[in-house]
């Protein structure tokens, strides 16, 4: 059952008699399966999906459809039900509309559609803010199909340090390539087919930036060729920017994520449109549980294929390393954080670790940082500031990266992906016979199994990114495999997938 609220208190009071995780997805109304994509996706991710509905006064301008945006409410609830929304909030203007405004930074709105619809971004700011103060969720879920929205959101959300996650959902279409749109309902006949020009224009590009075509200029005067023989579609912009600070971009170098971006008028009805153009070198991920053998391989897998080796690991234990040696309790979560988050950690193309310019590589292999290192990694502030070092320093792809959440969370978007990992006994006789030939102390082979159990939990059972294997990765079971064996599966892996 989906409840309705339509007051602040409601929401307010069921709100706080939650326990586990929120998804939320703000909404105008007249839903389609573009708002439902990010329904399903926040009810795969959380345990309780809010849908607001909330025709946005302030983003409208004077001359704007407000007073005409299509207002279905039945089918709405009735689509909520439908995808397991646990609730949908309704509010009344004079609950939520505030007198006082958001101003986003001017950088963001004088790109784009900024400059062609004065004081919407602020409207937005302003309502999203109050939103997510008032729905108080972990997660928020906005397409892509407003891309300049999500990046200015997503600044808001970082520059105000709001405890949320927003999470970028990609652009649902018609079979057609036209971009579902809530203003879709207002095109009439012939507009329908006019409106797909805005697509057809966004894919020529795509398949010119795919030959090889890096200039911004010729991708634009591409479409804007094409364009011409149609003037029932009245092209307001095309632009391509950075996709997270929207910066304007001349040329898209490799590592870049640009945003091509257009919007025109059919007829009477305002359509935008964007797709993103982005070039690196093709990344592998490598999950699993701790002692499949995953930095033996990653390095491996790297050196046959001219790969960079990152071990994300290491990273985790550099900080369990630090926190150590300074002294502090690991039941102090917070001296963690604030230990972490003044450590300056590097990490080179040949695996070497540093910290605060000191060499760790070899100190952070120590039996007491392996014993702390979960504890660690599960303190959701110290991943958020690992896994935004991690996604910078494969940008520009060509990596191979092992964790325990790099296909799930880090890099989702990695072209291969796999989950390696060995029944807990075979984990425990590799671990010892690793310590033996390291003539370290070996503790016996039940005692390993415990604490490799213990670990396992720890990874599978903590609150943000815990250990799962990723959709769309491969699964590799190497109980009885050789090593070589491994690398080479891996290796026949890339090369079909590429
Ligand atoms: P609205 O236009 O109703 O869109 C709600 C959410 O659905 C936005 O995050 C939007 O990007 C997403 N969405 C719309 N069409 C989509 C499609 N074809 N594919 C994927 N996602 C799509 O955007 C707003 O409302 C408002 O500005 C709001 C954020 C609710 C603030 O008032």
């Amino acid at each position: 059952m989906t409840r309705i609220f339509r007051r602040v208190a409601a929401l307010r009071c069921w709100r706080r008699s939650l326990v586990g995780d929120v998804g939320f997805v703000p909404t105008m109304g007249a839903l389609h399966r573009g708002h439902g994509s990010l329904m399903e996706r926040a009810r795969r991710e959380n345990r309780y999906v809010i849908v607001s509905i909330f025709v946005n006064p302030m983003q409208f301008g004077p001359q704007e459809d407000f007073h005409r945006y299509p207002r279905t409410w039945e089918a709405d609830v009735q689509l909520c039900q439908s995808l397991g929304v646990d609730a949908i909030f309704a509010p009344l203007p004079a609950e939520v509309v505030p007198s006082f405004r958001v101003v986003p930074p001017p950088e963001m709105v004088q790109v784009l559609c900024g400059p062609h619809r004065p004081g919407h971004f602020e409207g937005v700011c302003t309502i999203v803010l109050q939103l997510l103060n008032i729905v108080q969720p972990d997660r928020v879920y906005l397409g892509q199909k407003d891309g300049q929205q999500v990046a200015i959101v997503a600044r808001m959300v970082e520059e105000f340090h709001l405890p949320v996650q927003v999470v970028r959902c990609p652009t649902v279409r018609e079979a057609s390539g036209l971009a579902l749109s809530s203003r879709n309902r207002y095109l009439q006949g012939e507009e329908q087919r006019v409106a797909t020009l805005l697509y057809q224009a966004l894919a020529l590009a795509v398949k010119e930036f795919e030959g090889g075509e890096r200039s911004v200029g010729n991708l634009i005067k591409s479409m804007e060729n094409f364009l011409r023989p149609y003037p029932q579609l009245r092209l307001q912009y095309i632009e391509c920017v950075d996709l997270e600070t929207l910066t304007p971009l001349d040329v898209i170098m490799d590592g870049m994520t640009a945003m091509l971006a257009i919007a025109g008028y059919v007829g009477n009805t305002r359509l935008i449109d964007n797709v993103l153009l982005q070039k690196r070198r093709p990344i592998v991920a490598i999950d699993g549980p701790a002692g499949a053998g995953k930095s033996t391989v990653a390095k491996l897998v790297a050196e046959k294929l001219g790969l960079v080796y990152l071990d994300t690991g290491a990273m985790y234990r550099a900080i369990t390393w630090s926190v150590l040696q300074a002294g502090i309790d690991l039941e102090d979560k917070s001296a963690i954080v604030e230990l972490a988050s003044n450590l300056n950690l590097r990490v080179t193309s040949d695996a070497q670790i540093f910290v605060n310019g000191e060499n760790v590589t070899q100190v952070i292999r120590q039996q007491a940082v392996t014993a702390a290192v979960s504890t660690v990694a599960a303190i959701p502030e110290v991943r958020a500031i690992l896994v935004k070092e991690q996604q910078a320093l494969g940008k520009a792809g060509g990596v191979v990266m092992e964790g325990r959440d790099i296909g799930t969370h880090v890099f989702p978007q990695a072209e291969v992906k796999i989950f390696l990992t060995a029944s807990v006994a075979e984990r425990a006789r590799r671990r010892q016979r690793d310590l033996q030939q390291r003539q370290l102390e070996v503790p016996d082979l039940a005692e390993i199994q415990k604490s490799i159990e213990e670990r396992d939990y720890k990874d599978m059972h903590r609150p943000i990114s815990p250990l799962r294997q990723a959709e769309d990765a491969i699964r590799i079971d190497t109980d009885g495999m050789t090593i070589e064996e491994v690398v080479d599966k891996i290796i026949s892996l890339w090369q079909e997938r590429l």
